[in-house]
């Protein structure tokens, strides 16, 4: 962790001839050290100090810092609300940008609803990034192409052994057949599979949604990778109370939002069906961690239970909510809809 004045000395460095007049954690947002600290200069202005995780190795925490200067730098250029960078050192593990003024998503979600939401001048900012990063994908090779789809594919199957295996317990309760709902979860497995992959954060939260006055503004680019694009605005907007007791899913996703992902994505992507895409890694996403919630509880003794534990602390009322979810269509989608069904 570094401390305040540590920052400070930062400050000097990466902006020649301004000092901190104050500095200030920025509260994380689970049970780790702060990375961020918000700094008043002595111009008054604010900026945000983003530090590399003290547990990630000198060259990976430069690689991380260097990534997300190159990213929000260009994502700046095209138009995108991004914060404007204004310094970095990679070596060092810093980087310094513009400080937003306004509750990350999360917070917003959490204390005022899904209703106090903008959910389509979410999507907009979340399609232009998408837009943005694509001109990098369209400079991968046939090579790195396969490769990207491959192991994006071998990890989503992976996820799907905890959706199958959700699946069937949750047919169980409900007097199902748990083998149908197993078949049912391996169709929604191949319709994800069939999706195009697209580059960009691999750190979609709702936490890395800033919402100020300038509208909203996504932060947090430290990891670049393939995903789909469905599975990563679903991510985005689903505020999980990270480290409350009194913490649960909200989502801003319900029909209203999958309509107007499908229009808005449909005019980016012509071919691909954007709304059921959603749908489906809505549901998948839902199941998956019913899967882990539900095994943290019956192994709690577990390293990756405890952690899980900590960061959704009342399990219960979050299976309850979890199950709810199970049965919210954000779009027509006959493939999510035979799972539900064969859910009860
Ligand atoms: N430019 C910024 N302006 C205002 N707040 C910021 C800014 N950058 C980060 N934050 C705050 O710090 C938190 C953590 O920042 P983030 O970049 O997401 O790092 P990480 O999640 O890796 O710790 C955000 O959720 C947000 O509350
Ligand atoms: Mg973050």
């Amino acid at each position: 962790m570094f401390d305040q004045d540590r920052v400070a000395d930062l400050v000097c460095h990466l902006l020649p001839g301004r000092a901190a007049a104050a500095v200030q954690p920025v509260e994380p947002s689970t049970n780790r050290p702060p990375s961020v600290y918000k700094v008043t200069l002595d111009d008054g202005r604010a900026i945000a100090i983003k530090t590399a995780s003290a547990s990630s190795s000198a060259d990976a925490a430069g690689i991380s810092i260097a990534t997300e200067a190159a990213v929000l730098s260009r994502l700046g250029s095209l138009g995108c609300n991004t914060p404007p960078v204004v310094g970095f050192d990679a070596t060092l593990g810093a980087l310094a940008t513009e400080w937003l003024e306004g509750p990350t998503l999360e917070r917003k979600l959490s204390t005022d609803g899904p209703n106090a939401i903008d959910v389509e001048l979410i999507m907009r900012e979340f399609l232009a990034i998408e837009i943005g990063l694509d001109s990098a994908r369209k400079r991968f090779d046939d090579a790195r192409n396969k490769a990207a789809r491959s192991s994006l594919v071998k990890e989503t199957e992976s996820t799907f052994q905890s959706v199958r295996s959700a699946a069937r317990s949750v047919a169980e309760v409900s007097g199902r057949s748990p083998s149908a709902a197993e078949d049912a979860a391996n169709e929604l497995r191949r319709q994800v599979c069939e999706g195009a992959w697209t580059l960009g954060s691999r750190d979609y939260n709702a936490s890395n949604i800033m919402l100020s006055s300038k509208g909203p503004s996504f932060i947090d680019f430290s990891a670049i990778g393939a995903d789909w694009a469905g599975r990563r605005v679903g991510g985005y907007l689903i505020a999980t109370g990270p480290g409350r007791k009194d913490g649960n899913f909200i989502t801003a996703l319900d029909q209203r939002a999958g309509l107007t992902y499908e229009r808005l994505g449909n005019a980016v992507w012509q071919e691909r069906p954007a709304g059921a895409l959603l749908d489906a890694h809505f549901l998948t996403a839902v199941l998956y961690s019913i899967e882990r919630l539900q095994n943290a509880v019956t192994t709690p003794e577990r390293p990756d239970s405890h952690t899980l534990l900590k960061a959704w602390p009342n399990p219960d009322e979050r299976l309850s909510r979890l199950n709810e979810l199970v049965h919210t269509r954000l779009y027509p989608n006959p493939t999510a809809d035979r799972l539900r069904s064969a859910l009860g």
